[in-house]
Protein backbone atom coordinates (compact mmCIF):
# COMPACT_ATOMS: atom_id res chain seq x y z
CA UNK A 1 0.00 0.00 0.00
CA UNK A 2 1.14 3.30 -0.84
CA UNK A 3 -0.20 5.06 2.40
CA UNK A 4 -1.99 8.30 3.18
CA UNK A 5 -5.30 7.18 1.54
CA UNK A 6 -4.00 6.80 -1.92
CA UNK A 7 -6.32 3.72 -2.77
CA UNK A 8 -9.22 5.36 -1.47
CA UNK A 9 -8.48 8.10 -4.01
CA UNK A 10 -7.90 6.08 -7.10
CA UNK A 11 -10.27 3.38 -6.65
CA UNK A 12 -13.50 4.10 -8.81
CA UNK A 13 -12.40 1.72 -11.30
CA UNK A 14 -13.02 -1.01 -8.85
CA UNK A 15 -16.16 0.73 -7.36
CA UNK A 16 -17.74 0.29 -10.53
CA UNK A 17 -16.70 -3.20 -10.57
CA UNK A 18 -18.26 -4.31 -7.57
CA UNK A 19 -22.04 -2.59 -8.23
CA UNK A 20 -23.69 -5.62 -9.46
CA UNK A 21 -22.76 -8.12 -6.43
CA UNK A 22 -24.17 -5.67 -4.13
CA UNK A 23 -27.41 -6.54 -4.60
CA UNK A 24 -26.24 -10.31 -3.67
CA UNK A 25 -24.53 -9.26 -0.72
CA UNK A 26 -28.03 -7.92 0.32
CA UNK A 27 -29.70 -10.80 -0.31
CA UNK A 28 -27.41 -12.63 1.79
CA UNK A 29 -28.23 -10.32 4.61
CA UNK A 30 -31.43 -10.90 4.19
CA UNK A 31 -31.21 -14.95 4.14
CA UNK A 32 -28.78 -15.74 6.99
CA UNK A 33 -29.96 -16.78 9.97
CA UNK A 34 -29.47 -14.35 12.94
CA UNK A 35 -31.11 -16.49 15.71
CA UNK A 36 -32.53 -14.87 18.39
CA UNK A 37 -30.23 -14.28 21.21
CA UNK A 38 -28.31 -11.50 21.54
CA UNK A 39 -25.07 -12.64 20.44
CA UNK A 40 -23.48 -9.43 18.04
CA UNK A 41 -23.88 -10.29 14.32
CA UNK A 42 -20.35 -10.71 12.50
CA UNK A 43 -19.52 -9.64 8.88
CA UNK A 44 -16.13 -9.76 7.94
CA UNK A 45 -14.69 -7.79 4.87
CA UNK A 46 -11.80 -9.66 3.38
CA UNK A 47 -8.89 -7.55 1.44
CA UNK A 48 -10.82 -4.22 2.63
CA UNK A 49 -7.60 -2.00 1.75
CA UNK A 50 -8.11 1.91 2.92
CA UNK A 51 -11.87 0.98 2.99
CA UNK A 52 -13.59 3.43 0.57
CA UNK A 53 -15.28 0.86 -1.66
CA UNK A 54 -16.56 -0.96 1.46
CA UNK A 55 -18.31 1.71 2.80
CA UNK A 56 -21.57 1.20 0.61
CA UNK A 57 -21.46 -2.82 0.48
CA UNK A 58 -21.20 -2.88 4.21
CA UNK A 59 -23.70 0.02 4.75
CA UNK A 60 -26.20 -1.67 2.30
CA UNK A 61 -25.19 -5.22 4.32
CA UNK A 62 -25.55 -3.87 7.62
CA UNK A 63 -29.26 -1.79 7.25
CA UNK A 64 -30.34 -5.37 5.62
CA UNK A 65 -29.27 -6.88 9.16
CA UNK A 66 -31.00 -3.77 11.22
CA UNK A 67 -34.21 -4.19 9.90
CA UNK A 68 -34.37 -7.62 10.65
CA UNK A 69 -32.43 -7.94 14.11
CA UNK A 70 -33.92 -4.65 15.67
CA UNK A 71 -32.79 -1.02 16.64
CA UNK A 72 -30.58 -2.80 20.31
CA UNK A 73 -28.65 -5.97 18.19
CA UNK A 74 -24.61 -5.18 18.25
CA UNK A 75 -23.07 -5.60 14.55
CA UNK A 76 -19.26 -6.05 14.51
CA UNK A 77 -17.66 -4.91 11.24
CA UNK A 78 -14.38 -6.54 10.83
CA UNK A 79 -12.34 -5.60 7.88
CA UNK A 80 -9.16 -7.72 6.99
CA UNK A 81 -6.16 -6.70 5.12
CA UNK A 82 -2.33 -7.85 5.14
CA UNK A 83 -0.25 -6.61 8.01
CA UNK A 84 1.27 -3.29 5.82
CA UNK A 85 -2.55 -2.07 5.05
CA UNK A 86 -2.99 1.42 5.08
CA UNK A 87 -5.22 0.96 8.42
CA UNK A 88 -4.85 4.96 9.43
CA UNK A 89 -6.45 6.10 6.55
CA UNK A 90 -9.49 3.10 6.58
CA UNK A 91 -10.09 4.51 10.58
CA UNK A 92 -10.16 7.64 9.67
CA UNK A 93 -12.55 7.42 6.82
CA UNK A 94 -15.20 5.54 9.49
CA UNK A 95 -15.20 8.17 11.24
CA UNK A 96 -15.23 11.13 9.59
CA UNK A 97 -16.61 10.48 6.16
CA UNK A 98 -20.22 11.05 5.74
CA UNK A 99 -21.04 7.96 4.19
CA UNK A 100 -19.61 5.97 7.03
CA UNK A 101 -21.96 2.93 8.12
CA UNK A 102 -20.69 3.97 11.86
CA UNK A 103 -22.63 7.44 11.07
CA UNK A 104 -25.91 5.89 10.84
CA UNK A 105 -26.06 2.98 13.46
CA UNK A 106 -24.69 3.86 17.28
CA UNK A 107 -24.49 -0.31 17.97
CA UNK A 108 -22.27 -0.91 14.88
CA UNK A 109 -18.65 -1.27 15.95
CA UNK A 110 -15.41 -1.76 13.46
CA UNK A 111 -12.09 -3.25 13.95
CA UNK A 112 -9.32 -4.68 11.85
CA UNK A 113 -7.51 -7.58 11.60
CA UNK A 114 -4.23 -7.74 9.40
CA UNK A 115 -3.40 -10.84 8.65
CA UNK A 116 -3.55 -13.32 5.63
CA UNK A 117 -7.17 -14.18 4.27
CA UNK A 118 -5.10 -17.59 3.36
CA UNK A 119 -5.36 -17.98 6.80
CA UNK A 120 -8.19 -17.88 9.37
CA UNK A 121 -8.38 -14.29 10.66
CA UNK A 122 -11.34 -14.28 13.01
CA UNK A 123 -12.64 -17.00 15.28
CA UNK A 124 -14.31 -20.33 14.41
CA UNK A 125 -18.00 -20.04 13.62
CA UNK A 126 -18.63 -16.32 14.22
CA UNK A 127 -19.19 -14.67 10.77
CA UNK A 128 -22.81 -14.23 9.79
CA UNK A 129 -21.69 -12.65 6.50
CA UNK A 130 -18.50 -12.35 4.31
CA UNK A 131 -18.06 -10.10 1.58
CA UNK A 132 -14.64 -9.82 -0.39
CA UNK A 133 -14.05 -7.50 -3.46
CA UNK A 134 -11.14 -7.27 -5.91
CA UNK A 135 -8.87 -8.95 -3.33
CA UNK A 136 -9.06 -12.90 -4.33
CA UNK A 137 -7.14 -12.50 -7.39
CA UNK A 138 -4.31 -11.50 -5.39
CA UNK A 139 -1.79 -14.84 -4.67
CA UNK A 140 -0.04 -15.84 -1.87
CA UNK A 141 3.47 -15.51 -3.17
CA UNK A 142 4.78 -15.24 -6.68
CA UNK A 143 5.18 -18.89 -7.67
CA UNK A 144 7.99 -17.84 -10.36
CA UNK A 145 9.25 -15.08 -12.52
CA UNK A 146 7.57 -14.23 -15.77
CA UNK A 147 9.92 -14.36 -18.64
CA UNK A 148 7.97 -12.11 -21.28
CA UNK A 149 5.62 -10.22 -19.23
CA UNK A 150 4.77 -8.65 -15.55
CA UNK A 151 0.94 -10.03 -15.57
CA UNK A 152 0.88 -13.92 -16.35
CA UNK A 153 -2.53 -12.86 -17.76
CA UNK A 154 -0.59 -12.07 -21.13
CA UNK A 155 1.74 -14.33 -20.63
CA UNK A 156 2.48 -16.46 -23.44
CA UNK A 157 5.16 -18.73 -21.38
CA UNK A 158 3.51 -22.13 -20.60
CA UNK A 159 5.40 -23.42 -17.88
CA UNK A 160 4.84 -19.81 -15.64
CA UNK A 161 1.13 -19.67 -16.69
CA UNK A 162 0.86 -23.32 -15.61
CA UNK A 163 2.50 -22.93 -12.33
CA UNK A 164 0.53 -19.75 -12.09
CA UNK A 165 -2.17 -21.66 -12.02
CA UNK A 166 -1.71 -24.50 -9.64
CA UNK A 167 -0.82 -21.49 -7.41
CA UNK A 168 -4.21 -19.65 -8.06
CA UNK A 169 -6.18 -23.51 -7.98
CA UNK A 170 -4.32 -23.43 -4.53
CA UNK A 171 -4.99 -20.61 -2.86
CA UNK A 172 -8.15 -20.21 -3.79
CA UNK A 173 -9.06 -23.81 -1.85
CA UNK A 174 -7.19 -22.50 1.01
CA UNK A 175 -9.38 -18.98 1.06
CA UNK A 176 -12.77 -21.77 1.14
CA UNK A 177 -11.08 -23.63 3.45
CA UNK A 178 -9.79 -20.70 6.24
CA UNK A 179 -14.08 -18.84 5.40
CA UNK A 180 -15.65 -22.55 6.29
CA UNK A 181 -14.27 -22.64 9.38
CA UNK A 182 -15.25 -19.06 9.77
CA UNK A 183 -18.97 -18.73 8.85
CA UNK A 184 -21.70 -19.74 11.38
CA UNK A 185 -23.61 -22.44 9.85
CA UNK A 186 -26.27 -20.45 7.28
CA UNK A 187 -23.71 -17.92 6.92
CA UNK A 188 -22.88 -16.43 3.27
CA UNK A 189 -19.86 -14.81 1.67
CA UNK A 190 -20.17 -12.75 -1.39
CA UNK A 191 -16.89 -12.78 -3.38
CA UNK A 192 -16.38 -10.12 -6.46
CA UNK A 193 -12.75 -10.59 -7.86
CA UNK A 194 -11.22 -10.26 -11.00
CA UNK A 195 -11.57 -12.99 -13.93
CA UNK A 196 -11.15 -14.31 -17.38
CA UNK A 197 -13.56 -15.38 -19.29
CA UNK A 198 -14.57 -18.60 -20.74
CA UNK A 199 -12.07 -18.49 -23.52
CA UNK A 200 -9.01 -17.67 -20.74
CA UNK A 201 -9.00 -14.10 -21.12
CA UNK A 202 -7.88 -11.54 -18.64
CA UNK A 203 -8.69 -8.75 -20.92
CA UNK A 204 -6.69 -5.21 -19.55
CA UNK A 205 -4.50 -5.83 -22.49
CA UNK A 206 -3.54 -1.97 -23.34
CA UNK A 207 -2.82 -1.39 -19.61
CA UNK A 208 -1.02 -4.51 -19.12
CA UNK A 209 0.87 -3.36 -22.47
CA UNK A 210 1.59 -0.28 -21.06
CA UNK A 211 3.26 -1.70 -17.92
CA UNK A 212 5.36 -3.44 -19.78
CA UNK A 213 6.71 -0.46 -21.79
CA UNK A 214 6.77 1.61 -19.20
CA UNK A 215 8.89 -0.66 -17.15
CA UNK A 216 11.51 -1.14 -20.12
CA UNK A 217 11.62 2.86 -20.36
CA UNK A 218 12.63 2.93 -16.95
CA UNK A 219 15.48 0.57 -17.52
CA UNK A 220 16.61 2.05 -20.63
CA UNK A 221 16.70 5.68 -18.47
CA UNK A 222 18.84 3.40 -16.16
CA UNK A 223 16.51 4.42 -13.17
CA UNK A 224 15.52 0.85 -12.87
CA UNK A 225 18.08 -2.72 -13.31
CA UNK A 226 17.50 -5.01 -15.61
CA UNK A 227 17.06 -7.50 -13.08
CA UNK A 228 14.72 -5.29 -11.34
CA UNK A 229 12.65 -5.54 -14.41
CA UNK A 230 13.21 -8.95 -14.44
CA UNK A 231 11.93 -9.74 -10.84
CA UNK A 232 8.92 -7.46 -11.48
CA UNK A 233 5.97 -9.70 -11.87
CA UNK A 234 2.15 -8.65 -10.85
CA UNK A 235 1.36 -11.58 -8.20
CA UNK A 236 -2.69 -11.57 -9.78
CA UNK A 237 -4.48 -14.24 -11.43
CA UNK A 238 -7.94 -13.93 -13.12
CA UNK A 239 -9.58 -17.48 -12.51
CA UNK A 240 -12.24 -18.45 -15.31
CA UNK A 241 -15.11 -19.56 -14.15
CA UNK A 242 -14.73 -23.17 -14.21
CA UNK A 243 -11.82 -22.73 -12.03
CA UNK A 244 -13.60 -20.82 -9.29
CA UNK A 245 -16.56 -23.54 -9.35
CA UNK A 246 -13.45 -26.60 -9.64
CA UNK A 247 -13.17 -27.28 -6.07
CA UNK A 248 -17.15 -27.38 -5.59
CA UNK A 249 -17.34 -30.60 -8.37
CA UNK A 250 -20.77 -31.85 -9.43
CA UNK A 251 -22.21 -31.82 -5.70
CA UNK A 252 -21.96 -28.14 -5.34
CA UNK A 253 -20.20 -28.48 -2.37
CA UNK A 254 -16.73 -27.92 -1.07
CA UNK A 255 -16.16 -29.78 2.79
CA UNK A 256 -19.00 -27.39 4.59
CA UNK A 257 -19.62 -25.06 2.00
CA UNK A 258 -22.27 -25.14 -0.77
CA UNK A 259 -21.98 -23.24 -4.01
CA UNK A 260 -25.16 -20.76 -4.27
CA UNK A 261 -24.31 -18.73 -7.18
CA UNK A 262 -21.24 -18.16 -10.09
CA UNK A 263 -21.50 -15.64 -12.29
CA UNK A 264 -19.30 -14.31 -14.99
CA UNK A 265 -19.75 -10.79 -15.96
CA UNK A 266 -18.18 -7.87 -17.67
CA UNK A 267 -17.44 -4.15 -16.52
CA UNK A 268 -17.90 -1.20 -18.83
CA UNK A 269 -14.47 0.23 -19.14
CA UNK A 270 -16.09 3.47 -17.64
CA UNK A 271 -12.72 5.44 -18.16
CA UNK A 272 -13.24 4.64 -22.46
CA UNK A 273 -16.83 5.53 -22.20
CA UNK A 274 -16.18 8.85 -19.85
CA UNK A 275 -13.29 9.99 -22.08
CA UNK A 276 -15.35 10.58 -25.46
CA UNK A 277 -14.35 6.57 -26.29
CA UNK A 278 -10.83 7.92 -26.95
CA UNK A 279 -11.36 11.49 -27.71
CA UNK A 280 -9.83 13.07 -24.39
CA UNK A 281 -6.72 10.91 -24.58
CA UNK A 282 -5.16 12.50 -22.09
CA UNK A 283 -7.71 12.27 -19.57
CA UNK A 284 -7.86 8.04 -20.46
CA UNK A 285 -4.30 7.86 -19.85
CA UNK A 286 -4.07 9.63 -16.70
CA UNK A 287 -7.13 7.74 -14.89
CA UNK A 288 -5.59 4.40 -15.87
CA UNK A 289 -2.36 5.71 -15.17
CA UNK A 290 -3.95 6.59 -11.32
CA UNK A 291 -5.52 3.31 -11.35
CA UNK A 292 -2.48 1.00 -12.18
CA UNK A 293 -0.50 3.13 -9.73
CA UNK A 294 -3.23 2.79 -6.92
CA UNK A 295 -3.35 -0.82 -7.80
CA UNK A 296 0.16 -2.52 -8.61
CA UNK A 297 2.39 0.24 -8.18
CA UNK A 298 3.08 -0.24 -4.29
CA UNK A 299 4.07 -4.12 -5.63
CA UNK A 300 5.80 -3.78 -8.24
CA UNK A 301 7.61 -1.34 -5.97
CA UNK A 302 8.56 -4.12 -3.50
CA UNK A 303 11.01 -5.74 -6.53
CA UNK A 304 13.33 -2.20 -6.19
CA UNK A 305 16.79 -3.79 -5.07
CA UNK A 306 16.43 -2.20 -1.68
CA UNK A 307 12.87 -3.52 -1.23
CA UNK A 308 10.19 -1.15 1.02
CA UNK A 309 13.16 0.59 2.51
CA UNK A 310 14.18 1.92 -1.55
CA UNK A 311 15.46 5.42 -1.53
CA UNK A 312 13.70 5.47 -4.94
CA UNK A 313 10.35 4.22 -4.24
CA UNK A 314 8.25 7.20 -4.11
CA UNK A 315 10.14 8.69 -7.07
CA UNK A 316 9.78 4.98 -9.01
CA UNK A 317 5.75 5.56 -8.39
CA UNK A 318 5.69 9.25 -10.03
CA UNK A 319 7.89 8.09 -12.77
CA UNK A 320 5.68 4.86 -13.07
CA UNK A 321 2.78 7.37 -12.71
CA UNK A 322 3.50 9.70 -15.34
CA UNK A 323 5.03 7.10 -18.30
CA UNK A 324 1.73 5.37 -17.95
CA UNK A 325 0.24 8.16 -18.25
CA UNK A 326 1.50 9.41 -21.45
CA UNK A 327 1.82 6.04 -23.11
CA UNK A 328 -1.45 5.16 -22.51
CA UNK A 329 -2.68 8.19 -23.86
CA UNK A 330 -0.73 7.97 -27.17
CA UNK A 331 -3.20 4.95 -27.72
CA UNK A 332 -6.69 4.92 -26.35
CA UNK A 333 -8.13 1.53 -26.20
CA UNK A 334 -11.27 -0.17 -24.23
CA UNK A 335 -10.15 -2.51 -22.27
CA UNK A 336 -11.85 -5.71 -21.24
CA UNK A 337 -12.91 -6.21 -18.19
CA UNK A 338 -14.04 -9.76 -16.72
CA UNK A 339 -15.12 -10.44 -13.21
CA UNK A 340 -16.88 -12.75 -11.36
CA UNK A 341 -18.96 -12.59 -8.46
CA UNK A 342 -19.65 -16.20 -6.46
CA UNK A 343 -22.14 -16.80 -3.75
CA UNK A 344 -21.30 -19.49 -0.68
CA UNK A 345 -23.36 -20.87 1.79
CA UNK A 346 -22.08 -22.54 5.43
CA UNK A 347 -23.52 -26.40 5.46
CA UNK A 348 -23.60 -28.74 8.00
CA UNK A 349 -22.63 -28.43 11.67
CA UNK A 350 -20.09 -25.52 11.65
C1 LIG B 1 -7.56 -3.98 -5.06
S1 LIG B 1 -7.63 -3.97 -3.32
C2 LIG B 1 -9.37 -4.15 -3.05
C3 LIG B 1 -9.89 -3.23 -2.03
C4 LIG B 1 -11.39 -3.13 -1.91
N1 LIG B 1 -11.96 -4.35 -1.36
C5 LIG B 1 -12.05 -2.74 -3.19
O1 LIG B 1 -12.99 -3.42 -3.62
O2 LIG B 1 -11.68 -1.73 -3.78
C6 LIG B 1 -7.02 -5.59 -2.89
C7 LIG B 1 -6.73 -5.72 -1.43
O3 LIG B 1 -6.53 -7.10 -1.12
C8 LIG B 1 -5.53 -7.17 -0.14
N2 LIG B 1 -4.95 -8.51 -0.08
C9 LIG B 1 -4.18 -9.13 -1.00
N3 LIG B 1 -3.78 -10.32 -0.53
C10 LIG B 1 -4.32 -10.45 0.71
C11 LIG B 1 -4.25 -11.47 1.69
N4 LIG B 1 -3.55 -12.59 1.48
N5 LIG B 1 -4.91 -11.29 2.85
C12 LIG B 1 -5.63 -10.17 3.08
N6 LIG B 1 -5.73 -9.16 2.16
C13 LIG B 1 -5.07 -9.30 0.99
C14 LIG B 1 -4.53 -6.14 -0.61
O4 LIG B 1 -3.63 -5.78 0.43
C15 LIG B 1 -5.44 -5.01 -1.05
O5 LIG B 1 -5.68 -4.09 -0.02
Amino acid sequence: MEGHGAYNRNSQVQASGIAPAIGSLEDAARAVPIGSGAAPLVVADYGCSAGRNSLLPIGIAVRALRERAGTSRDISIVHNDLPNNDYAALFDLLANDPASYLGHDPRVFASAVGHSFFEQVVPSGSVTLGWSSWSVQWLSSVPMEIPDNVAIGCSEDAAARAAFARRAADDWATFLRARALELRTGGRLVVVTMASDDSGDFGYRVVVAAINKTLRELAETGFLSETEVRRMVIPTYGRTRAEFVAPFGDSARFGDLALVHAELFFQEDHIWADTGEGRDAETFGARWAAFSRASVGPTLALFLEGGTGDPRRTEFLDRYEATMARLLAAKPEKSLMPLVQIVLEKRGAG
